[in-house]
């Protein structure tokens, strides 16, 4: 049989027959790397896969596993499905290590037995760090180093009811033809993790490192394998960790939890909007409040924009942090287009605060009103919230969720909203002032007023 060699990229997947100094999809140097010499043997069937009838499969009532980490059970949809693969995503030091083994002491207390795989950190460095987190558990197992078959054979002989892999680059496949860390060595090890935790009933958190950018290689090309994929960010200078599901099988996605990292651990914060929301002691022009929908929660967020004149003629700035730079361009034409305002001449800068992300279209009202008061230096006044999609003709378009929108805002304090026209009057939601709005001539002689 003809011998088939196949070189891989390890830093994007890439796949060719033919080596390249450079890889033609990523255009990183000396990446390729040769994986499988071996003759191709075709598939034979196995005897115990057969076809099953829907009706014929026993009904179980899954039982979500509550691991009492608030925010952690929040972002999962309400606990842990039982035998189902969680791939955690994040930076290194973002702090994934401590969450999981914080999650492991919490399991244990209730009688859960963890099995603890570490590629990167010795058992002893492993002590220190549950030491600071004040867990001391003798049902947590540490198997530090190793290959695949090595943490297989460790659970068959534990037999426990959690696997922690950190990390699936460190995670030796035990195939000759694969190269540790390469992405088809993660696809194949995480191909049979999978199929080993479903077999035996094992629920497996894999922890995977991305990189800075998050778009190299790496977990995201495990994603659509697993049952769940949660990413973990923060900034170095703050101790505020973001955890977010970007897939769930067993729940809303885009579901955020959120914490703080101290010295013993990663505590849950329970009221975030508080924590978003900057009181201004004088009103400032460019900002304006939005309750953003994450999963099924609002959390009230503060977008700031500065407009300034460009020194570039022609080309100017237009840089968006938290929000889409394509959409913020639309929002600007319409803008240029119905109200006649020139942002041609202007670097545009927008931002949405404390690391946080707009991935709806609810908050175009809200970003268009920060763009507009920082262009004319106007201050809207900060005890409004602005709600509302805009379209290309500038017309403001209803929004989901716009009830717990205004709930969550009436906590934070706000009685003052402006909503889109077609929403205004169907809110049952009493004691607030509403000034509605159909179309952005109408968001704009409002604004102008208000200054
Ligand atoms: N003694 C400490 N006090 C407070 N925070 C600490 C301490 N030691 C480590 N950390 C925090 O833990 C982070 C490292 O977490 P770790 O779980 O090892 O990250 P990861 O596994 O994602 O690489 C550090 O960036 C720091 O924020
Ligand atoms: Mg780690």
């Amino acid at each position: 049989m003809k011998k088939k060699v196949l070189f891989e990229c390890i830093e994007c997947g890439y796949q060719s027959p033919k080596y390249y100094g450079k890889c033609p999809q990523c255009q990183n140097w000396n990446s390729m790397v040769e994986l499988s010499s071996g003759d191709i043997e075709p598939g034979q069937p196995s005897p115990e896969r057969q076809a099953v009838s829907l009706s014929h499969i026993e009904e179980t009532q899954t039982k979500r596993t509550l691991t009492g980490l608030q925010e952690f059970d929040r972002v999962l949809g309400g606990g842990i499905v039982p035998d189902s693969v969680i791939l955690i995503g994040g930076e290194p030091g973002v702090g994934k290590s401590t969450l999981l083994l914080e999650v492991s002491g919490i399991l244990t207390r209730t009688g859960k037995k963890i099995l603890y795989f570490s590629g990167e950190e010795s058992a002893h460095q492993i002590k220190i760090r549950a030491k600071r987190l004040k867990i001391d558990s003798s049902d947590i197992f540490l198997l530090t180093m190793g290959t695949l078959s090595d943490l297989k054979k460790a659970a068959n002989e534990l037999k426990p009811h959690f696997i922690i892999i950190d990390s699936i680059q460190t995670l030796h496949p035990d195939k000759h033809s694969l190269i540790s860390g390469s992405i088809s060595s993660m696809k194949w090890a995480t191909s049979e993790i999978i199929e080993f935790a479903k077999k035996n009933g094992i629920t497996v958190f894999v922890i995977g490192h991305i990189t800075k950018d998050g778009s190299l290689a790496g977990p995201k090309t495990l994603e659509h394998m697993v049952d769940v994929v949660l990413y973990f960010q923060g900034e170095f200078k703050s101790d505020l960790r973001i955890l977010r599901a970007e897939k769930n099988r067993f729940g809303p996605v885009n579901e955020l939890g959120i914490f703080q990292m101290t010295g013993q651990g990663l505590t849950s914060i329970k009221d975030p909007s508080q924590l978003f929301l900057q009181h201004h002691s004088v009103a400032e022009s460019g900002i304006s409040i939005f309750p953003a929908m994450n999963g099924l929660r609002p959390i009230l967020i503060e977008i700031q924009a500065l407009v300034t004149e460009s020194p570039f003629s022609g080309n100017p700035r237009r840089i968006s942090v938290g929000f889409d730079n394509y959409r913020m361009s639309m929002l600007i034409s319409v803008i240029e287009k119905k109200l006649k305002l020139p942002f041609f001449k202007s670097d545009v800068f927008l931002n949405v605060t404390g690391g946080m992300s707009i991935r709806e279209t609810a908050g175009d009202l809200s970003v268009l009103s920060a763009l507009i008061s920082s262009y004319k230096n106007i201050t809207v006044p900060q005890d409004i919230v602005i709600i509302g999609e805009v379209g290309l003709t500038g017309e403001v378009r209803s929004v989901g969720f716009i009830d717990n929108r205004i709930k969550e805002a009436i906590r934070q304090g706000f009685k003052q909203f402006i909503l889109p026209a077609s929403q205004s009057s169907l809110t049952h939601i009493k004691n607030i002032s509403i000034t509605s709005v159909a179309n952005i001539f109408d968001f704009y002689s409002y604004i102008g007023k208000s200054r």
